[in-house]
């Protein structure tokens, strides 16, 4: 088990209650929503799901959802929430693509809110998602834009990887994945209290591309 898997797994059941986290994927969703052409035919890959918030926001707007975590704790929530309210059309997958070799599955979208900045091997990860889509398929990865370390409590350091990303870093290294038609906008800004600070205002991207 990583330290990642670990950290997660400990914060699972109380995920959902800090109103910060809901809006903030309720926020990226409206975004995605609004910029990318979604049908009830697509299946949706959303990977890094935690809980599954940006998939259960997104999950009227296509046909399927797959919550991909490598976190069992983060996936048991998602799983209680499918069971409890009866959802159809989603599912919840244990999946580490910086470990496990990538699965047959192939989607029209993938998703991926704040979790890129967990992930230590992004190059990888990044390169299997182009594996992972249908020939026209598309990716949309929102994460922090370059922040100075203060996002997070100094407890996480073990399990964040990337202090926020430089928006034109990640557009090179999708290009080099073999993405194209490459846009970014901003999905939402927002103030969060930070240690000994005052609230320090953070903005989240979401860069878009198709193969
Ligand atoms: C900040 S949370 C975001 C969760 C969810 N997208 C949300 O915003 O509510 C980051 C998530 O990425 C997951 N994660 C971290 N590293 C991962 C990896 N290598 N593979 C899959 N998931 C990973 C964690 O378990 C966690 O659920």
């Amino acid at each position: 088990m990583t330290h990642s898997t670990t950290h997660f797994d400990r914060v699972a059941a109380d995920w959902d209650s800090e109103p910060r986290r809901v809006v903030l994927m309720r926020s990226i969703a409206e975004k995605i929503v609004r910029v990318v052409p979604l049908d009830r035919e697509m299946d949706l890959l959303d990977y890094g799901c935690g809980t599954g918030l940006l998939g259960l926001f997104l999950l009227p707007y296509v046909g399927t959802v797959t919550g991909a975590d490598n976190s069992p704790g983060m996936l048991a929530e998602l799983q209680r929430k499918i069971a409890a309210g009866g959802v159809e059309r989603i599912r919840a997958i244990q999946l580490d693509l910086e470990r496990d070799p990538v699965p047959c599955a192939r989607y029209h979208l993938i998703v991926s809110g704040m979790a890129l900045h967990h992930i230590a091997d992004t190059d990888t990860v990044l390169r299997a998602f182009h594996t992972l889509l249908h020939p026209g398929g598309m990716l949309c990865l929102a994460d922090l834009d370059t922040e100075p370390g203060i996002f997070h409590p100094a407890e996480m350091d073990s399990v964040v990887h990337h202090h926020g990303f430089d928006r034109a870093e990640i557009k090179r290294k999708l290009l080099s994945s073999g993405f194209s038609e490459l846009t970014d906008a901003t999905a939402i800004r927002f103030f969060k209290p930070v240690a000994g600070r005052q609230d320090y205002e953070f903005s989240v991207f979401l860069i878009t591309g198709r193969i």
